[in-house]
């Protein structure tokens, strides 16, 4: 089997973090979502992955590189336009050739693995299976109805009424029964080529889709507020690891991961945090559920639930509560008096201030 991963888009819901970066490069825990992503597609034994870039291609590339550091062999596809998760398929019909593959959306956080679904898919071999999840509000999804032997009866894309709270989600699996459909297929309303057409398609022309639930934590990385919770949680999961320096008038509780070369003063670090490689804290609180980059220094800050990319500077801010702080950003009290905020902000950018 080989895989796909889908890693263009236009990322419009994780401005302004998207116009300098890909937001599949948007560390969780201190790495990209794609390097999550590869490394669970590894964990089903695929070695051969094409991810299909748009615009950021080169910088995914620099970032992700040849696969060789994750066993695998990985080739890069280019999309000139985001035309559709079944455009991808098409256009990365020379990579698959009849081949059997899992199509995973590069912004996708399954942490507990579908190995399992892997293995259904192998086993019995129906025409494509699908992952999916119960949500609270199944109208913003591809919702499936499925009957008790687990086969997909009927695909409805955002339904205003759903018949089940059962969402697709970002893992698929195909044989090569997909691509006739995704030839076939017209762009939808909003002009893209839309996967859940093609597999509704493939019903209707009497293919057995199969479904199975995933039933752990799983997150689409697409909004700043996802990846923020998203964070929280794969921290929870790390295991304690001093590789850098603290003071012994420091206070550490919970999960600390602090990487060789950071530097960690007079300060109370909760878990569970992660403080990345050359890193500063001084004077400061950090945590729970936070993320530090490499390179960044917080001085006199108190700071929780948050992500500070790499090179960011924080200084004298007792109170950052579920922020993303991008690379190289400097975050500090006006020196005009307490009544100023001065802001150099980007496009699109969310700033609430404490009134
Ligand atoms: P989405 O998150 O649905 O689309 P998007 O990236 O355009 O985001 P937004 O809605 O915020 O503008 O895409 C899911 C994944 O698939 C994501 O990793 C991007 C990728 N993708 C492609 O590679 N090509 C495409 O044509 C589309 C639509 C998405």
């Amino acid at each position: 089997m080989k895989a796909l991963v889908l890693s263009g888009g236009s990322g419009t819901r994780l401005r302004p973090f998207s116009y300098s970066m890909p937001k599949q490069l948007i560390p969780i825990a201190n790495r990209p979502v794609l390097e999550h992503v590869v490394e669970s597609i590894r964990a089903m034994g695929v070695t051969e992955i094409g991810i299909v870039v748009g615009s950021w291609g080169a910088t995914i590339a620099d970032v992700i590189g040849d696969g060789s550091r994750f066993g695998a062999r990985i080739t890069y596809i280019p999309q000139d336009e985001p035309m559709g998760l079944a455009h991808c398929v098409q256009l990365a019909r020379p990579f698959l050739g009849d081949d059997d593959f899992v199509m995973y959306l590069g912004d996708n956080m399954l942490p507990d693995g579908v190995t399992h679904v892997a293995e259904e898919f192998t086993a019995s071999r129906p025409a494509a299976q699908v992952v999916l999840h119960r949500v609270s509000d199944p109208r913003a999804f591809g919702v499936a109805e499925v009957d008790e032997s687990g086969a997909v009866q009927r695909l409805v894309e955002k339904p205003q009424h759903p018949k089940s709270d059962l969402a697709l989600i970002g893992v698929y699996f195909f044989t090569k029964a997909i691509h006739q459909a995704v030839d076939t297929i017209k762009p939808s309303a909003r002009g893209e080529l839309e996967i859940t057409d093609a597999i509704q398609l493939m019903l209707e022309q009497g293919a057995q889709i199969k479904a199975s639930l995933y039933e752990g934590y799983w997150q689409d990385t697409g909004r700043a507020e996802d990846v923020l919770e998203c964070n929280a949680r794969l921290l929870a999961a790390l295991t304690s690891r001093i590789d850098g320096e603290v003071d012994d008038t420091s206070e550490l509780s919970g999960t600390v991961v602090i990487a060789a070369g950071a530097r960690v003063v007079r300060s109370k670090l909760v878990g569970p945090i992660i403080v990345g490689a050359d890193s500063v804290v001084e004077d400061s609180h950090i945590g729970p559920g936070t993320s530090i980059g490499t390179g960044c220094t917080l001085r006199a800050t108190r700071i929780t639930e948050s992500i500070v990319l790499a090179g960011a500077n924080i200084a004298n801010v007792p109170g950052l509560h579920r922020s993303l702080i991008g690379r190289s950003a400097s975050v500090s009290p006006s020196d005009r008096g307490i009544a100023q905020h001065r802001m150099v902000i980007g496009d699109n950018t969310v700033i609430e201030v404490a009134a």
